[in-house]
């Protein structure tokens, strides 16, 4: 029974000596997957569980070979460290710790993508067993900015089949990126005779990869207006990134399915004397010949400009479109209506006669294509809105010219005019002056003028009261006659304008006062006579200058008679004395006397003063 229990209890420890290895299996722990741009460093972790001391484990570094076996690249015990010699790693790797706290990592530095492979952490433990965990290592190169390039030549949507749009290259990148293409914001993909994209991938000599990507298309009209463009998408460590090329055009040729012909200038109504200019367009964008042809089928010029139009030019324009591609022609037309305003017609033509206090009815009219409107003038003024202009009870101041002028409200500038002068036939009336009570000094010219109104003109002349008719001057003004005249006055007279026609007469009367002037009063005298009265005589300045050219030698004459007269009379006071005392009483009578000649030739003109003098030399030997 002894035996047996020991035996039984051997089993027992076996059991759980057995037991107890198969638990304490060397656990090692690694990420799956790390992740690493090429160039840089990787470092991978292996952490293991392991009861034994760090003296009693080995650490062993491998990596999977493409063909499937495992290349050992690194040993470690208590005792050394030993990178493989003539692996792909030899120079690049290094494992950092000793495992004394469960981990150890390998550092590869300077990536390269052939380092893509799997790591294997392998450690064996003296007592525990071993245990191994693997690592994939992914490398990955961001490529460059993708290029588009647009096809140059225009596409015709009527070509058959698909036509190359563009092509996309996106250069150097790993893993192999991929490309998109879209219009406007939606991706294309193949579909039978529509859409045929068509990748292909490079491997560059560096291991690195290139990707071009062509698009084809059944190319539609609306396509002219698309953006197209190529959408990158790319993995780098952690996630996926995108990139857009630039968007491009493509000319696409499409044929015309309307055309349109209009007037481009002038805008609006035509109006004759303009030029017109013809614009012709299709909806089509391939290249097509234009023709415009007038009514009669003659072609426009080369300008499609018709210059200096008459209602002669009127009608249906036609525009003609020929495909050049298709040879496909359409037309279409427009009607031009070239406006026209003829000139004006005044009824009565030219001239209206209208007797003082009657009637009389104007017409102004001119034919046109447009509505008109009209209006009177006189002298500048409007003074009447309308084709017909009624003037009643006729006076002089109904005479005068009178204009109408014809305008196209619709078109500015389109307008003609006319005239008519109505002359108002009646007796003249002579416009009364302000003053007919005139002063003017003797000998000098006085000047008079009569305006008369009247129909037919007047005729007008002149006669004063000394029975004389006086040449006259006169001249037509648009209410009659004007007439001036200019004569000498010598004593006082009235001047009489008279005027008559036809129908009656009229007379003015000036009364012409003389004043005969002293020399020490001309000058005043006469310059305020003459620019008081509204006739004009001589010019004062004139008699100005007469009146001081002649006081002067008048007193040097007057001088030298007293001189003389001196002389004689001490002659005589000489023979007086001789003769006796009669002769003395006479001297005193002959001095008075001579005083009063002195001053009697002061104020008195030449002529006088001498005939003064000659008198009281005279008087004296009488008496
Ligand atoms: C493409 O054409 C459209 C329409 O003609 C225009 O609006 C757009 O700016 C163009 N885009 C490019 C990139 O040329
Ligand atoms: C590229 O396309 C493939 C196949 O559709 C896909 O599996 C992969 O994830 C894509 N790559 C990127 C970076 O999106």
């Amino acid at each position: 029974m002894a035996v047996w229990d020991i035996a039984s209890r051997l089993l027992g420890l076996l059991l759980l000596f057995h037991t107890w290895r198969a638990w304490a299996v060397v656990e090692v722990e690694m990420e799956d997957i790390v992740e690493v741009f090429r160039g840089d460093t990787a470092q991978i972790y292996c952490k293991f569980t392991s009861e034994d001391g760090i003296g009693a484990i080995d650490i062993v570094w491998f990596y999977t070979a493409r063909t499937g076996d495992r290349q050992k690249i690194y040993f470690q015990d208590s005792t050394m460290k030993l990178v493989d010699r003539g692996t792909p790693f030899t120079d690049r790797i290094s494992v950092n710790g000793t495992g004394a706290n469960g981990v150890v990592v390998l550092t590869i530095n300077e990536v390269k993508l052939k380092d893509e492979l799997e790591f294997i952490c392998f450690i064996k433990s003296l007592t525990d067993g071993k245990g191994e965990g693997r690592t994939k290592l992914r490398v990955f190169e961001t490529p460059k900015f993708p290029t588009i390039d647009a096809v140059r030549t225009g596409i015709s949507v009527s070509e058959t089949g698909l036509s190359k749009i563009g092509v996309c290259d996106v250069k150097n990148g790993f893993p192999k990126p991929n490309v998109t293409w879209y219009r406007d914001n939606t991706p294309l993909h193949n579909v039978p005779d529509e859409v045929k994209v068509i990748s292909s991938t490079t491997t560059e000599s560096s291991g690195l990869f290139s990707v071009k990507s062509e698009l084809s298309l059944q190319v539609t009209k609306e396509d002219k207006d698309a953006e197209f463009y190529c959408e990158v998408n790319y993995f780098v460590p952690g996630e996926t990134r995108m990139t857009e090329t630039n968007r491009i055009n493509i000319t696409v040729h499409y044929p015309a399915t309307a055309v349109s012909l209009w007037v481009e200038s002038p805008k609006g109504k035509i109006k004759e004397g303009d030029s017109i200019e013809f614009h012709c367009h299709d909806n089509g964008n391939s290249a097509s010949s234009f023709t415009i042809t007038d009514e009669r089928g003659d072609p426009i010029e080369e300008s499609k400009v018709l210059k200096n139009v008459t209602r002669r030019n009127n009608g249906v324009y036609n525009c003609n479109s020929l495909d050049l591609e298709t040879g496909e022609e359409i037309s279409a037309n427009t009607t031009v209506v070239v406006n026209f305003l003829d000139p004006a017609v005044v009824i009565p033509e030219d001239i209206a006669v209208v007797a003082l206090g009657k009637g009389l009815t104007a017409t102004c009219n001119a034919l046109s294509s447009l509505p008109t409107s009209t209006a009177w003038f006189k002298n500048g003024k409007e003074i009447f809105k309308g084709h017909t202009l009624t003037l009643r009870n006729a006076t002089f101041d109904t005479t005068g010219t009178y204009v109408c002028v014809v305008t196209v409200p619709d078109i500015d500038g389109m307008e003609t005019s006319g005239t008519l002068q109505v002359n108002v036939k009646g007796p003249p009336e002579i416009e009364r002056p302000d003053n007919t009570e005139i002063e003017e000094s003797v000998e000098t010219s006085v000047h008079l003028s009569c305006s008369v109104r009247g129909f037919p003109a007047p005729i007008v002349n002149w006669t004063t009261s000394d029975g004389k008719v006086h040449d006259s001057k006169s001249k037509l003004t648009g209410e009659g006659v004007q007439s001036e005249v200019s004569f000498k006055v010598t004593s006082d007279v009235t001047a009489v304008c008279n005027a008559f026609n036809e129908h009656g007469t009229d007379t003015v009367a000036f009364h012409i006062k003389t004043t005969i002037h002293t020399t020490t009063q001309a000058t005043n005298t006469t310059s305020t006579t003459i620019s008081s009265t509204t006739v004009k005589g001589a010019t004062d300045i004139q008699i100005k200058k007469e009146g001081n050219g002649v006081v002067i030698p008048v007193i040097i004459i007057c001088v030298l008679l007293l001189a003389l007269l001196g002389s004689v009379l001490y002659f005589f006071y000489k023979k007086g004395k001789i003769c006796g005392r009669s002769g003395k009483q006479d001297l005193t009578k002959e001095k008075s006397s001579k005083d009063n000649i002195v001053v009697e030739m002061k104020s008195d003109n030449t002529e006088e003063a001498i005939l003064l003098g000659v008198n009281g030399e005279k008087l004296s030997p009488s008496d």
